[in-house]
């Protein structure tokens, strides 16, 4: 079923200026997808109606056979948080948190801390982080809090795995960490993953690339 936007448009500001100008494509279930274009092409804007964090001024994005548009906020904070997981380029940990505790945070929304603590464990232990566990942010390095980052995105095993430039802000060793872990959650898993980059190199590690031109497709898709 994946992912289908249907004649996306998005206005913004007074004057309105148009920024997505009707974009319907597909994606499959399990397919990852690189959001190409060059800046202010609409890349970010486009990555925050798919993920349902904004909504489009029409159009329609239907997930797993669901027209998002149609839940109301409660049942789509509840569809996010057990379906969706979230990377962005600056990690947005909570400082006051432990590395472990801020993983949990989604797990902690929906009361199932307890349950998956263990689950929380092995991904730190997975991405380098395990002796880490109890640190806070302040006292990691950036790449292994954006480790910690997207331990927290899979903690609840989402579906569909967002993230925009997740590497923008890493140098070369952490940006190639952070692109094996999502080839892997994307091949072992199965999650489907929609990830913006700048970065032609990693682009090219997707399945396949949505291009953006000023707000609209470049190519068929
Ligand atoms: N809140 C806003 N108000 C007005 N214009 C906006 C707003 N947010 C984005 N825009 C404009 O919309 C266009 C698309 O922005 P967007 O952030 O989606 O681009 P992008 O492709 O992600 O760029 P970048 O690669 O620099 O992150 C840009 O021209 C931007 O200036
Ligand atoms: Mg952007």
């Amino acid at each position: 079923m994946g992912l289908v936007a249907k004649e996306l448009r998005k206005s913004i500001g007074n004057p309105a200026v148009e920024i997505l100008k009707g974009l319907s494509f597909a994606i499959e279930d399990g397919e990852f997808v690189a959001l190409t274009g060059r800046s202010g092409s609409g890349k970010s804007t486009l990555l925050y109606l798919l993920s349902t964090l904004d909504p489009p001024t029409s159009g329609e994005v239907e997930i797993g056979g669901i027209a998002t548009n149609r839940l109301d906020s409660r049942e789509l904070h509840r569809f996010r948080n057990e379906k969706m997981g979230y990377v962005f380029q600056f990690h947005y940990l909570l400082p006051e948190l432990s590395a472990l505790e801020n993983v949990l945070m989604p797990a902690r929304k929906g009361g199932r801390e307890n349950e998956m603590r263990g689950h929380a464990l092995d991904l730190l232990r997975e991405f380098g982080l395990h002796e880490k566990s109890d640190r806070l942010p302040r006292q990691l390095s950036g790449g292994e809090q954006q480790r910690v980052a997207i331990a927290r995105a899979l903690v609840m095993n989402p579906r569909y795995l967002f993230a925009d430039e997740p590497t923008g802000s890493l140098d070369s060793v952490n940006g190639e960490k952070v692109m094996s872990i999502f080839q892997d959650v994307n091949r072992r898993l199965g999650t489907t993953v929609v990830m913006v980059t700048h970065d032609p190199e990693f682009a090219s590690r997707a399945k396949r690339a949505i291009h953006l031109v000023d707000g609209r497709l470049a190519t068929p898709t």
